[in-house]
């Protein structure tokens, strides 16, 4: 099976927590040849910093045993600082750490390319509370997602994609740049699958946790000719529930691209 079909799991769709092994070395050891993504993220660093990096209190010695664990792997130099770090990493990453009472908070890092949300509107506040947007998906997974977070051993990095589609290949969806959902007439060249890659890892002496992300993007007419995937996607536009079509701005175009796909 193609890596596009594996995003649709087989049957309805449905939230879930797959997550494979690698290694956090490899996720962040540079892939773009062509250089434009730290190009881009150095110009959201610079017009809008405090949008697309922010930290905690509780964030600092997460940032620094960060810091250290990349300047091992020799991809920055040693103490980098946040805005330093952002900007010589193509992925986004962001830092979690329990509270008192055990619930993971998000304290922190860089989010150059936001899928939809706003980094400062979720800073300090729990996996629970960031998740309470997205519906149905902590009555589905908020217990296994925090008991995997709980348990996680540093070592190896924890993989795992997100889907969405967009009506434009811009990589930062920040809300502030009301980017335009999908909308009719569909034209699936102007359309693209949005895969967010994840890597979770843990950070062996302050117990942190690092949440990485990668964006990928697949233009549908691409896609498409993919059938598995075609078939895949389709299903899962079905079979959404609507609330979850809705926040994933997807209502507008729902009906007619299942048709497209069939
Ligand atoms: C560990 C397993 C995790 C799973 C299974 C998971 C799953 C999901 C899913 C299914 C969505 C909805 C995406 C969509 O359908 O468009 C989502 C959204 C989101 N997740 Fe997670 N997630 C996980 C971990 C995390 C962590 C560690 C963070 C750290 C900050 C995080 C932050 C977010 C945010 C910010 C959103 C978007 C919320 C919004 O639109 O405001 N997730 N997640």
């Amino acid at each position: 099976m193609s890596a596009l079909a594996e995003l649709f799991p087989d049957g309805d769709h449905r939230f879930h927590l797959t997550l494979r092994h690698s290694e956090p070395r490899e996720f962040f050891t540079p892939r773009d040849e062509t250089g434009k993504i730290l190009v881009e993220r150095a110009r959201w660093l610079s017009e809008a910093p405090n949008r697309h990096a922010a930290l905690t209190p509780e964030g600092q010695p997460l940032l620094a045993e960060f810091a250290e664990a990349i300047a091992e792997w020799g991809l920055a130099p040693g103490r980098a600082m946040l805005t330093e770090l952002s900007a010589v990493l193509e992925p986004d990453f962001l830092f979690l750490s329990p509270d008192e009472a055990g619930a993971f908070r998000l304290r922190g890092g860089a989010l150059c390319f936001p899928t939809g949300w706003a980094l400062e509107e979720k800073m300090g506040h729990t996996l629970d509370f960031i998740h309470g947007v997205v519906p149905g998906l902590n009555l589905a997974l908020g217990s296994p997602i925090s008991l995997f977070l709980a348990r996680l051993k540093p070592g190896p990095a924890f993989i795992r994609d997100n889907w969405g589609l967009a009506a434009t290949a811009e990589l930062n969806l920040h809300p502030s740049r009301a980017v335009a959902p999908p909308a009719l007439p569909i034209a699936l060249d102007r359309l693209w699958l949005r895969v967010e890659h994840q890597a979770l890892f843990g950070l062996p002496s302050t117990r942190g946790i690092v949440f990485a992300i990668r964006i990928a993007l697949h233009r549908l007419d691409e896609v498409v000719r993919d059938t598995a995937a075609a078939t895949g996607l389709r299903r899962a536009l079905e079979s959404m529930p609507e609330a979850l079509a809705d926040y994933k701005r997807l209502a507008a175009i729902r009906s007619e691209l299942i048709a497209r796909l069939k």
